[in-house]
Formats: C-alpha cells, structure tokens, sequence
C-alpha cells in the first residue's frame, strides 16, 4: 500500500486503550510464535471482499456486518458459532429479498477480542479493579489477578479465530449455508409474527428455485446457491497481535493483516497521528472507520488520505455511530467532507454503539426503538443527500439473550438481568435481529421502488 511502511512503524507513534504488559520478554515470545504461525486469511480472500464493498458502495450490494460485540473464551462452542452464522444468513435473506441485490456478509467473529473501554478502572462490588480489557488482554473476573494483563492470551485466542473460521469456512461451503435449505434455518424460531413473514420470503424463494430448475436454469449457478461467501472481522485493536499476524502476500508483496478479512478502526483510536491509524494505513485489507459524534471535517479528510491514498474503491468503509437524533447533526457534515474529497467509501450504519444507556437495574442496554430509529434516520440522510447506505453494523447473537430493551417480544427493563450474558456491550438477540432486519429491507425496499420510480 504505502511504500517505506513497515509492520512495526505503529510502535513510534503515541498509543492508546493498549495494556502495559508486565513483562517485555513474555510479549516478545508470544509474537515470536505467533509470527511462525499460518495467517487465518489469504490475500486473495480480502481482495474478493474489497470489491464486493465497492459494489455496496455504488448500491449495487449492501453490507451485513454483525456478531458479538466482545467474543469470550468462556462462551466458545460450536453452537453459539452456529447460532450467530444462522441468524446472519436469516437476515441476509430478508435483506436480499427486499433490496434484491447481493448481500456482502461479515461477522463481528474470529478476532473479536480486545475492547476499547472508557476509563482504565471500573469498580465492581466496591472494588476499584483495572478494566476489563477483552479476553485477549485480560479476564473477565472481578480480581485483581485476572485484571493483569496476560500475554498468553493471545495465543488462546489465535486458536480460538482459528477453529471459528474452520467451522465458519465449513458451513459457509460444506451444505448448511446452501440456499435450497432456507427453510431449515427456521428452526428456532418461537414467534408466529416473524416466523410466518420468513416462512412466506423462503416460499417465495423455493419457488423461484423450483422454477429455475424445471427451466433448466441451473448448471453454472448451483454452486453459487450451496454456498455463501462468509467474512471475518474485528477492531484491530491489540496491535501487538495484529503485527506478528501481519504477512506478506506472495502475488503482490503487499502486507496483509492475517487476523480477518477486514478489520476496522474505533472511535477511540482514530488519532491522526495515532499507533492504530498508522498499523491499518499499511496493509491491503479493506478497513473500517467509526465515525462518532467527534469525528471533525478535518480529521476524516486526512484520515481518507491516509487510509486510502489511492481512493481505491472498497478499500474504506465509513462506519456511522452517532446515536438517535445526532444523525441529522453529523452525518450530512461528513457526508460533504467525502463530496469535496471526491473520496470514493462505502458508508454503514452502526446503530449500536450511540445508543448505550444504563437501565434503573444497572445494566447497560439500548432501545429496540432508539437502534431503529438510528438506521432510519440513517437512510432518510442518504436520501435526502443523494447517497448511498451501503450497509448495517449491529452487535448481535444467536443466542436468546435479554441485553437491548424492546422488540416485539418486548424485553423489559427487568427482564435485562435474566439472560444477560454479554462479556461487554449488550447485544440484540436472535429475535430482535431478524425483526431489525424485516425492518431494514422496508427501508430498501422503499429507496428500489423510489429509484425505479426515478428511472422510468
Ligand atoms: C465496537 O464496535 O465494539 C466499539 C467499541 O465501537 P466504537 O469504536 O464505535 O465505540
Ligand atoms: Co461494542
């Protein structure tokens, strides 16, 4: 990407939200290893995703991104991997069916351990301890030990993207993700409403299916219907980590960051001159960018600059998270910055992170109707812009959990502490999700309809 740039550049530039490991020699054996270990993803992979994001870009596909918001050690299964691929998929065919163009999938997963938090401390139970940091850092258990951050953990989490991936890789080709099977991914479904609207999308779509192969149509296209293309993600945080999977990509020479396909940088850690801006500028991967509240004209313009010299297409993804009833404030600022640039990025919704409250319980939640209301607001802006949303960030499970207040099966404030069950943010629940979704494809269903309408 940006000749002169090395992988460990970042170690000179001022760094933020990253432990202070207690023992230099510890850290160095660790990236030592995990240096000599295989890359979880290939060049080739993030190129294909980097032009799947261009189309989303142009409205030509839409981006699904979605997965926990911190992943765990202690909630590593085969199931809870299943659930969350299941519900993406659930979604994905709601979103194709009513934007009826292709629908980019990447999950929050694989990689998705290190947590940017607000303050170095938190106090538990009258205990003033270092903050929980993300499984890769350090643990979850309100002790002192367990709040030191430990090095091994990368290694534990390298294995644990690794066996997520395989899995991932496995349903994504090995049959379960195959169209002809949209019916099955019903199962769990416990509400009528939703389910009865997904079955009557599946119908549709095993008719078409039907009908295409009574006319011959199928041949060249029958492996594209087994099979979807599936993606990783996750905030390349930990650059300790994100450095010694860093490689070089034998067909262009150019750097790779081998932990996922994409990776993104938060709203913390967009400095200018930061260690994070200066790791993501150097390697191919498409990154992201949250842009919040603070984002200035001025910092996007040189973070554009920075992150996608060359203004390549899919290369950058402007992440929005302001919050419900900021967009109209930001958004359109933003919006313009990227207009005077002529700075080509696919623009996503991230109606999660804005949108944090803490419940009379004290548990952190957010509002079905305030993560709505954002990604309406979201659309509206683009409309009125003449713009493109390209796509939704949501923090979600496949698990029945009670974390995000509302939905139809409306979770109450004293419901949160039932199934609260997030290592961080709180997440939608499988329910929530598919219904986020129906009400997604509404909205794009609308824009298609409205352009036809131009068109004719
Ligand atoms: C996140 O995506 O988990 C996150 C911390 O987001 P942000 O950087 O937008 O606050
Ligand atoms: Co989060």
């Amino acid at each position: 990407m940006s000749r002169g740039w090395t992988k460990t550049d970042w170690r000179a530039k001022p760094r933020i939200q990253m432990p202070d490991y207690p023992e230099a020699a510890a850290v160095e054996a660790v990236e030592a290893q995990l240096a000599k270990y295989p890359p979880l993803v290939f060049a080739g992979e993030a190129r294909k995703l980097k032009a799947a994001l261009a189309e989303a870009a142009e409205g030509r596909a839409f981006l699904l991104q979605g997965g926990d918001c911190a992943e765990s050690f202690a909630e590593f299964s085969a199931d809870n991997i299943r659930d969350t691929f299941r519900v993406l998929l659930q979604m994905a065919v709601v979103l194709t069916y009513g934007a009826k163009v292709p629908v980019v999938k990447i999950g929050r997963m694989a990689g998705q351990f290190a947590k940017p938090r607000s303050a170095p401390t938190e106090v538990i139970n009258g205990m003033e301890l270092p903050s929980y940091r993300g499984d890769i850092i350090n643990g979850f258990d309100p002790s002192p030990e367990s709040r030191i951050p430990d090095p091994r953990r990368m290694l534990q989490a390298y294995t644990q993207a690794a066996a997520s991936l395989n899995l991932l890789r496995a349903f994504s080709t090995g049959g379960f993700a195959d169209i002809h099977r949209v019916h099955s991914w019903t199962l769990g479904f416990c509400e009528q409403d939703k389910a009865e609207r997904y079955r009557d999308i599946s119908n549709r779509i095993s008719d078409a299916l039907d009908f295409m192969s009574a006319a011959g149509v199928n041949g060249s296209t029958s492996h594209d219907l087994a099979t979807v293309d599936f993606y990783t993600s996750h905030e390349a945080l930990l650059l300790e980590y994100e450095e010694a999977l860093c490689r070089i990509d034998s067909i262009t020479g150019q750097p790779i960051a081998g932990s996922g396909h994409m990776i993104w940088i938060g709203d913390r850690t967009r400095q200018i001159d930061g260690a994070h801006v200066e790791f993501c500028r150097g390697v191919l991967n498409p990154i992201g960018l949250k842009c919040g509240p603070s984002t200035t004209v001025e910092d996007l313009k040189v973070l554009m600059a920075k992150l996608n010299p060359q203004n390549e297409a899919g290369r950058l993804t402007l992440i929005a998270r302001f919050g419900a009833g900021k967009v109209g404030e930001h958004l359109p600022r933003l919006i313009k910055a990227v207009r005077e640039e002529g700075a080509k990025v696919t623009w996503c919704c991230d109606p999660m992170h804005g949108n944090t409250i803490k419940a009379a319980s004290g548990y952190k939640t957010r509002p079905f109707d305030s993560v709505l209301r954002e990604v309406r607001e979201f659309f509206a802006i683009h409309k009125a812009e003449g713009t493109i949303p390209g796509g939704v960030h949501f923090e979600m499970t496949g698990q029945d959990v009670t974390e995000c207040t509302g939905g139809l099966r409306a979770v109450t404030d004293e419901d949160l502490s039932n199934r609260y069950h997030t290592a961080c943010d709180p997440r939608l629940n499988a329910s929530q999700s598919l219904e986020l979704a129906f009400l997604v494809a509404e909205e794009l269903t609308t824009m298609r309809e409205a352009g036809r309408r131009v068109a004719l």
